[in-house]
């Protein structure tokens, strides 16, 4: 199925290629178009990197690549607060992956997946430049600091009664 941009997301497509292109190359707004096509589509499946490459004209190679590199993308449909975990080395050594698993237990699913509701997809994540705090997590938008396990049903509760969806990045 051929995806197309909104007339408001071309707008905003041409106005940074106008102002970031360099030497007539999209390069530069690829990461943005990709925010637009996730938010307007959901997830960026193999059409909507087709319509950023099409529409930046770039190689579908490229898109592809910046796509699966940041983790912020979505490839896949997803909860829609994404809960991301950090387990690199400040976390881990502050029982990061206990805490991983007490997300994976109160939400009934495991890291990469999405509950049944929609609500939540978890996500084990590099480190998110927050170690003075580890073990921590972003959860949409907000960050999650010093997590104790038994800390982790009460942090769904109140993010069940006010949700952190994926913030306006452009
Ligand atoms: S290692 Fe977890 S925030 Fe840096």
């Amino acid at each position: 199925m051929s995806l197309e941009f909104s007339a408001d997301a071309q707008q905003k497509i041409a106005a940074l290629r106008e102002r970031y292109a360099v030497s007539g190359s999209a390069k530069p707004v690829v990461m943005a178009a990709l925010h637009l096509a996730q938010k307007e589509h959901g997830h960026l499946s193999d059409d909507a990197l087709k319509l950023v490459a099409r529409t930046l004209d770039l190689p579908y190679a490229h898109v592809y690549g910046v796509a699966t590199f940041y983790t912020m993308y979505k490839r896949e449909p997803s909860g829609a607060t994404t809960i991301r975990m950090c387990t690199n080395i400040s976390c881990m050594l502050r029982d990061g992956y206990a805490v991983l698993e007490a997300f994976e237990k109160a939400l009934g699913v495991k890291k990469g997946e999405s509950t049944k509701d929609g609500a939540f997809h978890l996500v084990e994540e590099e480190c998110i430049a927050a170690c003075a705090n580890a073990p921590c997590a972003i959860a949409g938008t907000q960050y999650l600091l010093d997590i104790k396990p038994g800390q982790v049903p009460e942090i769904i509760e109140q993010l069940r009664k006010k949700p952190h969806p994926e913030g306006e990045v452009v």
